[in-house]
């Protein structure tokens, strides 16, 4: 997979991209992703890329012109799946990231101003938004995507494709998990799973799975409870 990001802040993504998870699956070739900084498309002396709104307002709007010239610049632009990253997206989530991954080429725009120009929305597929609060910009969203699609390219974590086990897989919460020391403070690990019997275990993990998404995400409890109805 190839991922361009085009932003006005490329040293935002250096340790992103260099460090753990991500950096590793860069260095095996995994995924290939590139930093574009737009503002070196921008035809004004002085490297503009934003102007006022049309119509007056405050805050200043993000000019279509570099956006465009950085977007044309990227070889097999025209097959690829652009995503623009703003709080008035539709709401990212796991599903999305699984699709997502299957892709061969995704550009990601990233903002930071009061808005968009208009015909810039035209130049891009999809719309998303990491959730109802606003950022300072769109790096930390492009971030977000780019770390939950690759973590799910095969080989990009370990040998048993432990994400298969993830919250919300299934829509429900991942179960509690515990390891040494079975007691911490006068607080004991739960006998079942130190017990070594794996039935047991399998089901005690099932159960509070489904108890903690009903008490933590009820939203998902009720669509878990439409697939599988009353068992
Ligand atoms: N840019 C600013 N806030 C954002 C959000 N919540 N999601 C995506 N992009 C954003």
């Amino acid at each position: 997979m190839r991922i361009d990001v085009l932003t006005l802040f490329p040293k935002m993504f250096d340790g992103f991209l260099s460090e753990s998870i991500l950096g590793k699956a860069i260095d095996n070739n995994l995924v290939e992703i590139k930093i574009i900084n737009y503002r070196e498309f921008s035809k004004s002396k002085h490297k503009k890329v934003d102007d006022s709104p049309y119509g007056g307002g405050p805050g200043m709007v993000l000019c279509v012109e570099p956006v465009y010239d950085a977007l044309m610049s990227i070889k097999g632009q025209e097959k690829a799946l652009k995503i623009l990253v703003t709080p008035q997206g539709k709401t990212f989530h796991q599903e999305k990231a699984y699709e997502l991954r299957d892709k061969e080429h995704i550009i990601i725009l990233c903002g930071h101003y009061e808005g968009y120009d208009e015909r810039i929305r035209d130049l891009f597929d999809l719309e998303v938004s990491i959730g109802d609060y606003v950022l300072t910009g769109g790096e930390i969203a492009a971030m977000a995507l780019i770390d939950s699609i690759t973590r799910l390219i095969p080989k990009v974590i370990n040998k048993d494709e432990s994400h298969i086990f993830d919250s919300f897989n299934d829509y429900l919460l991942e179960h509690p998990h515990y390891t040494r020391p079975s007691e911490f403070r006068g607080k004991k690990v739960p006998d079942v799973l130190i017990s070594g019997n794996h039935k047991l275990i399998k089901e005690w993990r099932e159960n509070e799975s489904i108890k903690r998404t009903k008490e933590r995400r009820i939203d998902l409890y009720n669509k878990y409870r439409e697939e599988h109805g009353d068992e």
